[in-house]
């Protein structure tokens, strides 16, 4: 079998060519299709980028248009989607429902992988469904009548009334929220190889359906060192303010080996100078909470964590800055999105990504990922079983 290279953690091993997203780590670059995340950012809507992550070029009008209106019209989820929701305790977290209905969607949308057409379809449910499924989860748990999708308005807004919106209590689309949500999702839309993307195209080589590829992403997407990080951060900066604002005794916790803590929202496999997309996000939750009129301590504790670790020689050694996930929680909050919502957000952006890494490898190589291993266990052994009553 020749000789068998090792790489834990894959951190030199390449698995794929790829045309997608484009990043520069030492020089904190973060390119889709080659156009810069701040242009995507300050130019399009996440429907723009998501056409344009998906396909490879920024679609024309009536290409943005006909995107929008076929979105729509695959947006209703079979009811027995909501039903699956049904069996589930009513303390679940989000992302435990909503990973587990993903697989269930070939049960209700079946279709055949060598018809390019069906496929297509598939990959308009996908982006159709997900933000509805999500916003259901949401509701199912907290006992709310559900909502359906209203295509009159924008991906971001149409989430956030789908999530949010009750007769009683009607949720105010401020723009500026709308506007920040878009913006959130943009900056999340792909990342090239990261965990889940790498997840999808693993799980896609067996050449199983989308929906299944996608589940998978799904999970990934949902530890605490990936996706997972944005509550976790959120969880992090309340124990941090509730134990009196002691900054110093966290970086020592986290510097610590032996405590097992990490200083969630910071660090990243490829970034080693800084994340652009923090850097986007900082700037907005300033912007986003004075506009709402926030004064969030917890903003000014990210902010002096921030500082404080960025002057340690522990973290400025191992060029550990804060990456998309530390301040996104903080936007999410001030936006009155619950903190156990916030992966479930980064799932419904980072949707367009998952899809075009499925997508590109389908077109691709057709080989099944299938990895080596250094065997070190037991050599060849006699056996002689201890058990009498077989
Ligand atoms: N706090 C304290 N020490 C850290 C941290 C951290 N957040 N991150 C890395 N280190 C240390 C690590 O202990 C190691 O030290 P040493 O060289 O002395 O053994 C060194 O820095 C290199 O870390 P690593 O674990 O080898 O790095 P990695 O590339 O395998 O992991 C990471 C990257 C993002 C998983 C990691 O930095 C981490 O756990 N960060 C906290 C979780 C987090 O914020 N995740 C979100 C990632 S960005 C968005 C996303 O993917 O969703």
């Amino acid at each position: 079998t020749g000789l068998i290279t090792l790489d834990p953690g894959y951190v030199n091993t390449g698995s794929c060519e790829s045309s997608i997203t484009f990043i520069d780590g030492e020089k904190g670059i973060l390119r889709h299709r080659g156009y810069p995340i701040e242009d995507l950012c300050e130019k399009t809507d996440f429907l723009e980028t998501a056409y344009l992550v998906i396909y490879g070029r920024l679609p024309s009008q009536a290409e943005y248009d006909r995107f929008r209106d076929d979105i729509a019209e695959h947006s209703l989820p079979h009811n027995g989607l909501s039903r699956m929701f049904e069996a589930f305790p009513k303390d679940s977290h989000p992302m435990a429902l909503l990973a587990s209905v993903l697989p269930s969607m070939y049960a209700y949308y079946p279709y055949d992988e060598n018809d390019p057409a069906q496929v297509d379809k598939a990959i308009l449910r996908l982006l159709g469904k997900i933000p509805v499924l999500a916003s259901w989860v949401y509701r199912k748990l907290r006992g709310w009548p559900l909502n359906y999708s209203n295509p009159d308005q924008s991906y971001a807004a149409n989430f956030l009334d789908l999530t949010f919106n009750t007769p009683a209590n009607r949720f105010k689309l401020d723009p500026d929220i709308v506007k920040a949500l878009d913006l959130l999702l943009i900056l999340h839309a792909d990342h090239e190889q990261n965990c889940s993307a790498a997840t999808v195209r693993m799980i896609g080589s067996s050449q199983v359906n989308l929906y299944a590829a996608i589940a998978g992403g799904m999970c990934s997407l949902w530890g605490p060192l990936h996706g997972g990080a944005n509550q976790k951060v959120l969880e992090m900066l309340e124990v941090i303010k509730n134990d009196g604002g002691d900054i110093q005794k966290y970086l020592d916790l986290a510097k610590d080996k032996e405590s097992g803590f990490r200083l969630m929202g910071f660090g990243h496999r490829v970034y080693k100078n800084f994340d652009p997309r923090a850097r986007i996000i900082k700037k907005h939750a300033d912007r986003v909470l004075s506009k709402l009129g926030i004064n969030d301590p917890l903003l000014k504790l990210a902010k002096e964590l921030e500082e404080a670790a960025l002057n340690d020689s522990y973290f400025v050694d191992r060029k550990l800055y804060p990456n998309v996930d530390f301040y996104s929680g903080i936007i999410y909050k001030a936006m009155g999105i619950p903190t156990e919502m916030f992966t479930v957000m980064f799932a419904v952006g980072r949707l367009p990504g998952w899809i075009a890494q499925w997508r590109e490898m389908q077109s691709g190589s057709t080989r099944i990922s299938r990895p080596r291993q250094v065997y070190q266990g037991e050599t060849r052994r006699d056996l002689m079983s201890m058990v009498k009553n077989h």
